[in-house]
């Protein structure tokens, strides 16, 4: 049934005031106190309260949310059978700690989780607190499992900002800086990103030659392949600009790790969880991995990060590994119900909503000469700024300008890479939410192309 003015006016974005207002300016100077300020605040929003794609600052302005606390709340804000669970859980356990003793959530979730993962057989989960957590732990068990040091990953890669996920990571170098020594034995080769194709190839047709250079020059030259214990790629790479790998680079690279008994690891912590209208960013290739590591959307906001493995893989020993937190009862019981509602309706949604995204973002890409690339998959799409499509030169200023823009307008969205603008909403939105942010956006490089087009404005 179609919806009143009235209806669809309380599912956008009503602002009342100046941005920041004046309670969310007294949060922002105790921030700017107390807070470390190694995060990496983009504008100035205070979150006070959310539900479904809404969210409030504490000034009354409502604001559409197409950034989902990066990709996390899967289901919404504050999903009525999401809190249901948590509190009830929370009136009957808070903490046990799985490392010592057994729960009932924990196992529960152990097998949801595991169910959804396209390994065949017995499978295994470690539960842990974050998606950095789950990256660790793969790179222990694969170390643990095959009795191998070195590790492989990508350009572009974000893994998370510990000392073996931060080592695996290439996406920008203020990770590292100053943060030295990163764990030894890690190699980064380039990704399958054919927008810019590091080997000046054109998909399709190219063979994927990027991984030319792992078999052809590392396994030659500098690497043993008998002494690599893990590839770790992301599906879809997230933080490094929404890029998603071809079918034919995560086969070749499935082919490769059998061949020199290497563990596949998919890092799917952003692009799991149903973000791409399937569990995860690697079944709309048919590949499967040795080991997932899973998180953000897992527990629609509650802090839990998984790791699955076969049984025969995830066979160490007591004490191998462990946390005290990890696996927490609260953080399990929205990770089952999460699953429940992404089985009951949510995943096709997305896929719906994706492809309605993708269509209206698609027009004006048609339209704007600052639009370089637009790529994706389901509710995770990149939108790559240029200065023009005849240089395709990467323009993060005007990137950043459009998610400034679009927030003064009651609409937050996140940059990821240089000068990509990044759309992860919750994959409960509804249509009029949709056509609302295209349109937004649609505007907002109106608006900067009238002042000079693209990069060019306000410099
Ligand atoms: C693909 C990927 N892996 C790992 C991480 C690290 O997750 P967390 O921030 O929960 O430690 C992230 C975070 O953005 C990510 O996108």
């Amino acid at each position: 049934m179609a919806m009143s003015k009235t209806q669809t006016a309380e599912l956008l974005p009503k602002i009342v005031g100046d941005l920041p207002g004046p309670r969310a300016r007294e949060l922002l100077k105790l921030d700017a106190t107390y807070v470390s300020p190694s995060y990496t605040r983009t504008y100035p929003l205070v979150a006070d309260r959310g539900e479904g794609c809404l969210v409030w600052d504490p000034d009354g302005n409502r604001f559409l949310d197409f950034a989902a606390g990066i990709a996390v709340c899967a289901t919404g804000h504050c999903h009525p059978q999401i809190v249901k669970v948590i509190q009830e859980q929370a009136a009957r356990l808070i903490h046990m700690s799985g490392t010592d003793f057994y729960y009932r959530a924990q196992v529960d979730a152990a097998k949801a989780v595991g169910d959804i993962v396209p390994i065949q057989g017995g499978k295994r989960a470690f539960l842990c607190n974050s998606g950095a957590e789950a990256v660790e732990c793969a790179i222990k068990l694969a170390r643990y499992h095959t009795v191998r040091r070195h590790l492989i990953s990508f350009h572009g890669a974000f893994h998370g900002r510990t000392y073996g996920a931060m080592s695996l990571s290439y996406s920008k170098v203020i990770h590292k800086r100053r943060m030295g020594p990163c764990l030894a034995d890690t190699t980064a080769i380039p990704y399958a990103y054919c927008y810019r194709c590091p080997v000046g190839k054109t998909y399709p047709g190219c063979s994927v030659e990027c991984l030319d250079v792992l078999e052809k020059v590392v396994f030659t030259k500098g690497v043993p392949p008998e002494e690599v214990a893990a590839i770790f790629v992301e599906p879809i790479q997230g933080e490094g600009g929404y890029v998603p790998a071809p079918m034919e680079f995560l086969r070749r690279l499935r082919e490769i790790a059998t061949k020199h008994g290497i563990m596949l690891v998919f890092d799917e912590v952003q692009s799991g969880m149903g973000r791409t209208g399937k569990f995860f960013a690697s079944e709309h290739t048919g590949i499967v991995g040795d080991i997932y590591c899973i998180a953000k959307g897992v527990a629609s906001g509650m802090p839990l990060g998984v790791t699955v493995a076969s049984s025969s893989v995830m066979s160490w020993a007591s004490g191998a590994h462990a946390t005290t937190f990890g696996g927490n009862p609260l953080a399990c019981v929205a990770a089952i119900k999460t699953i429940e509602l992404l089985e009951q309706g949510l995943l096709a949604h997305c896929e719906t909503m994706g492809e309605r995204l993708m269509g209206g973002l698609a027009q004006l890409a048609k339209e704007s000469p600052i639009v370089g690339d637009l790529r994706g998959k389901g509710l995770m799409i990149g939108m790559e700024i240029v200065t023009d499509r005849a240089t395709n030169d990467p323009d993060a200023q005007t990137r950043d300008r459009i998610v400034d823009e679009c927030f003064k307008r009651g609409l937050l969205l996140l940059g990821c890479g240089p000068n990509t603008v990044r759309f992860c909403p919750p994959l409960v939105v509804k249509p009029e939410q949709i056509d609302w942010a295209v349109n937004t956006i649609g505007q907002v490089m109106a608006q900067l192309a009238s002042h000079g087009g693209g990069a060019k404005a306000g410099r």
